[in-house]
């Protein structure tokens, strides 16, 4: 048996190659209430997830559904404004499908942020973490299956999933910007529900710093085309537990929306260098 997902990749592709005036060189996806970076590429043409085939659409409020090709200074950007998680119902390999389409575009850097719940205590509301490592808790994983060869292959490293010159370029650009830069372990869940304070203290205990319902998918498909990945996670709230207080999504929308501006300055930055 064999599975299409490299043929209808390559349709998506061609179709988004016929809407856009050049092949974009970085794809940046923006996570919730983070779509603020899209609006500020020049010559942007929007092309609604809809219109693309075989890609699903999204679902999650604070999240458009739309990819916005445009330049950052000299460099020419498609950023995914809203992605699709595994809580949405998709399956794993429906939700990182971009990426492969992406690959096939000519794509070879991404960056990939998201909104996430700080467990570590110096990780405040609105602070900026580079991810340096991940942890899969979804119990999933979007390579399961058949592995399509012309993507990659069966057993992809992960050893520096997050690219160690990358993370370094974030560095300095940060520390030169003035814009504060954590660093740390992400863990994806599943969701859609919040964490627990149990689960919460459980994961602390992995060894991550903060917590969140995707991002690890992404680069392990990335990783498995051999794409290099940059993440940086804007945290929206102190996980369950951290503090006395619920966890609610319309705060996390509002913290990443207030996050804005320092993230788009160190993307535009990160991205002149990339
Ligand atoms: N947990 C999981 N995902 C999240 C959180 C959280 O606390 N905040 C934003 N996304």
């Amino acid at each position: 048996m064999k599975d299409a997902s490299y043929e209808k990749a390559l349709e998506a592709a061609r179709f988004l190659r016929s809407q856009l005036p050049e092949a974009p060189e970085i794809l940046v996806v923006l996570g919730s209430g983070l779509g603020a970076f899209a609006d500020t590429l020049e010559r942007a043409v929007a092309v609604d997830y809809r219109l693309i085939p075989h890609l699903p659409t999204s679902t999650v409020v604070g999240h458009h559904g739309r990819q916005v090709c445009g330049y950052s200074g000299d460099k020419c950007v498609a950023a995914m404004q809203g992605r699709f998680h595994f809580y949405e119902g998709y399956s794993l390999q429906q939700a990182t499908f971009y990426l492969r389409v992406a690959k096939l575009l000519g794509i070879e850097k991404v960056i990939l942020t998201n909104a996430a719940g700080g467990i570590d205590p110096s990780l405040a509301p609105g602070d900026l973490m580079l991810i340096e490592d991940h942890i899969n808790l979804m119990a999933a994983n979007p390579l399961q299956g058949l592995n399509e060869e012309r993507f990659g292959p069966r057993f992809p490293d992960m050893t520096d999933a997050y690219d160690p010159a990358y993370r370094a370029l974030a560095r300095e650009e940060s520390a030169r910007l003035g814009i504060p830069l954590k660093s740390g372990v992400y863990a994806a869940l599943l969701g859609p529900s919040y964490e627990t304070p149990a689960e919460i203290r459980m994961i602390r205990s992995f060894g991550a710093q903060a917590v969140g319902m995707s991002t690890v998918p992404e680069t392990i498909v990335a990783r498995h085309m051999g794409m290099r990945v940059l993440g940086i996670s804007c945290i929206t709230n102190s996980a369950a537990g951290v503090l006395d207080q619920p966890i609610n999504h319309d705060e996390v929308l509002k913290v990443g929306k207030q996050s804005t501006t320092r993230l788009v300055s160190l993307l535009q930055a990160v991205i002149a260098r990339m």
